[in-house]
């Protein structure tokens, strides 16, 4: 529909009505304005499946939803890598949608992994915002090309489940730009989602809701956003500042309650009426643009889109340690032991929460395979350990050639609505894997669940494969790696600490009470891992295949180019190995030299090859000014300072085989401005400014080029390197105190003359 079109609509509608637009019917559908012709529009969760409810709505997953397809959920999907994967899984799901007339399925949950703990990192993608942002633009656009809608969510700084109601989330600017909004402005800008959620939390002391910064500077004047914004249900607490602020529709409904407020703020002359026209046409806008493109052929054929998951899986399942024991051979006597073999952990709880159609687990995977025994190993209801039950799987595991232990995280350790208390598996699950290691040296353990764990048998044991949440395809898919139909080529989106104290929010997560500050900043994940070269139990970006690949010829079309241009780098992959395989090549640059503090390095680019045996491909990454730069506070930019950077490809973060030194030059200045405080060493980067404070520089404190030989024989503990040093850190105004008769209007009229040389 066209925007006159839209426009006429809404000078058709009453105030009543165009209040009542901005508001849920119910649960999960907008209003409808039947006189206009304006329909009801249904929404519905995602992000990992179709959690349309017929019946009673709730938001936690508490009631029951149609049967749908469960995929992996955002741990595995951006484990993957894979960008086509996922678009192809969007297209899935945005036919599941118009076939149940859904216009909007509210994903994909692109929040930073800040911390092990957050009970919801099993939706979320990364502790790196290229990874979330890109992954999340591939499921963006494969749904909307379905023309379904998406909302990106949670906006913004949602990153624990700990009073995420009422939790002040207290990030510095330099760390929002970087690690924070990054994670949503590529998806934002490059695909469009047609809707945004914001968050429950506040940012800096204003709730997502009414964040006028937020939601309209940054994301529809910086990001250039055209949908509409709609709340996290419940997000709303001052109706008529949210719509002021840029929050369109308030989910879900308010039962008439705020509608009034809106009516009566219109009326009272506090809130313009065309604030809320705007607001009314970017709802309908959405409403109609999916209801002028409703698909009558759209089917949703659960047992194929059960096979998509499947495939989808395939390439989620980390392979995070072999030494030999995988592939397994079909013909081998193996034992699977471990309750999830049979009744795998698959998804998370809440609101994603799908009611699978079904679910195939290892055990019905490797069904008709005599020489496979089974030993349920544990339960998850409690931690405790069941002595029958472990002997059983230790009895069996003796008496294999190899056993797999299919452990992980309980339903009851990790969900939406609450944050995990420790990074650590069940005790009894731990105790049955070492157990059964003792007996069985051919031991492999598969993991599920969303979020890393500690592994305190990880050298016990001689193969580990990271499933995540594997959707309902889980068995079938993990099954396929076992036994090397598949190779793996997952790798890992996030940091495995060793332990939880390892991780940089660890001091100041979950906050105090409801004041969250981001102290570790730009530090998340890698980024603070490999500043302090600490050892960690599986690095960003692991991730072992049943094959090898070699990296040769990492090239530039430049070594040097303007912060204006583009640079391409390219670098052959080779198959160096016996199987087909596919490598996710990762590229970090590192800033080599820079008067701002920065991670060592950081993932830039990355891309997934499939490769035979023995071919090879030539990937290629172009590189703007954005991969270089950080973002200036000063400025209100990013920027990049002149001088040298590392391009480096790498296997992993901590697996970097090709490095090569470029230099970028930066075309934008950040001023400076000389005062009384500035230091010698800063005035005197300057050579022009070298003549201005030639006075200054007879002086001792500065050096004193004159007593210079006199002052270091007579004090032997002073070198000549350390008094120049202290010296440069001396401010002008010093010669006021030390310098021998100058005073404050000295120093201005030289600070005056330093700010009057031309372009500082
Ligand atoms: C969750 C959202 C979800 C919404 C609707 C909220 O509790 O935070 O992710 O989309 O409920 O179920």
């Amino acid at each position: 529909m066209t925007a006159e079109k839209i426009k006429e609509i809404v000078s058709q509608m009453t105030l009543e009505e165009k209040a009542s637009m901005c508001s849920g019917a119910d649960f999960w559908h907008t209003e409808a304005v039947e006189r206009l012709g304006i329909p009801a529009s249904m929404v519905s969760d995602g992000p990992h499946g179709l959690r349309k409810q017929d019946q009673e709505g709730d938001h936690l997953g508490v009631n029951d939803s149609i049967r749908a397809v469960c995929f992996p959920a955002g741990c595995g999907t951006a484990a993957s890598f894979n960008r086509e994967l996922i678009q192809q899984m969007g297209e899935t799901l945005g036919e599941e949608c118009q076939a149940e007339g859904v216009s909007v399925i509210l994903g994909p949950a692109v929040n930073i992994k800040r911390s092990p703990l957050c009970g919801r990192n099993f939706e979320y993608y990364s502790e790196d915002p290229l990874v979330a942002s890109e992954m999340a633009g591939a499921l963006i656009h494969g749904v909307q090309s379905k023309n379904v809608g998406t909302s990106i969510k949670h906006f913004l700084g949602n990153n624990q489940e700990t009073r995420r109601m009422t939790s002040d989330s207290r990030i510095g600017e330099r760390s929002l730009h970087e690690i924070y909004l990054a994670a949503f402005e590529g998806a934002v800008k490059k695909e469009k989602p047609w809707t945004v959620m914001c968050s429950y939390n506040k940012i800096n002391g204003t709730y997502a809701a009414e964040n006028h910064k937020y939601l309209t500077e940054v994301l529809r004047d910086e990001w250039g956003f055209e949908g509409y914004v709609m709340s996290d249900w419940g997000a709303v607490n001052s109706r008529v500042k949210d719509l002021q602020a840029g929050l369109d529709l308030e989910m879900p409904s308010s039962n008439g309650f705020n509608d009034k407020l809106i009516v009566g703020a219109v009326q009272s002359g506090e809130l313009p009426e065309k604030v809320l026209d705007a607001a009314v046409g970017r709802i309908l806008n959405i409403v109609f643009r999916y209801e002028e493109n409703r698909d009558k052929n759209a089917v949703f054929d659960r047992d194929k889109d059960h096979e998509m998951a499947r495939k989808v899986a395939q390439e989620t399942i980390v392979l995070l340690k072999n030494e030999g024991v995988l592939p397994l051979s079909e013909q081998d006597e193996i034992a699977f032991i471990g309750k999830y073999a049979k009744t795998p952990r698959y998804q998370g709880g809440g609101s994603s929460h799908i009611n699978s159609h079904k679910v195939t687990s290892a055990l019905d995977a490797v069904e008709g395979m005599s020489n496979v025994t089974y030993a349920q190993g544990f339960d998850d209801k409690e931690d405790k350990t069941d002595e029958k039950l472990l002997a059983e799987a230790v009895e069996a595991a003796k008496k294999a050639k190899v056993a797999v232990i299919f452990a992980g995280l309980p339903d009851a350790f990790e969900s939406e609505g609450f944050d995990r208390a420790h990074m650590r598996m069940p005790d009894c699950q731990n105790e049955l894997i070492s157990s059964v290691a003792a007996v069985q040296p051919n031991t492999v353990v598969v993991l599920h669940n969303g979020s890393p764990v500690e592994m305190p048998w990880v050298n016990e044991v001689k193969g580990i494969v990271e499933a995540y949440l594997g959707g309902q395809a889980v068995g079938g898919a993990v099954c396929d790696i076992l036994f090397g139909r598949v190779n793996p080529s997952a790798k890992l989106p996030e940091s495995f600490p060793l332990k939880l104290e390892d991780n940089p929010s660890y001091l100041f997560y979950i906050g105090e009470r409801d004041k969250v500050e981001y102290r570790e900043g730009i530090f998340v994940g890698y980024r603070y891992y490999d500043k302090k070269k600490m050892d960690v139990l599986f690095p960003f970006g692991h991730g072992l295949s049943y094959t090898t690949f070699g990296y040769s010829n990492l090239t530039t079309d430049k070594d040097h180019m303007k912060d204006t241009d583009v640079m391409t780098v390219s670098v052959d992959v080779t198959n160096t190995g016996h199987m087909a395989g596919k490598e996710i090549v990762q590229l970090y640059v590192a800033d080599k030299e820079s008067t701002v503090i920065r991670p060592v390095r950081e993932l830039k680019g990355f891309e997934k090859v499939e490769l035979a045996p023995g071919e090879t491909k030539t990937v290629t990454f172009n590189l703007d000014k954005r991969a270089f730069a950080y973002y200036s506070v000063k400025l209100q930019d990013w920027h990049v300072e002149t001088g040298a950077f590392d391009i480096m490809i790498g296997r992993s973060s901590r697996d970097l085989v090709l490095t090569k030194e470029v230099t970028v030059e930066s075309t934008v200045k950040i001023p400076f401005v000389y005062t009384t405080d500035t230091t010698m060493g800063d005035v005197l980067r300057d050579p022009r400014a070298r003549e201005i404070v030639a006075g200054l520089l007879k002086l001792d404190i500065f050096g004193g080029e004159q007593g210079k030989a006199e002052s270091d024989v007579a004090n032997e503990a002073i070198s000549e390197g350390m008094s120049e040093a202290m010296a440069g850190f001396t401010p002008l105004r010093g010669a006021v105190s030390f310098g021998g008769g100058m005073n404050m209007a000295d120093i201005q009229e030289i600070v005056d003359q330093l700010n009057a040389l031309e372009d500082i």
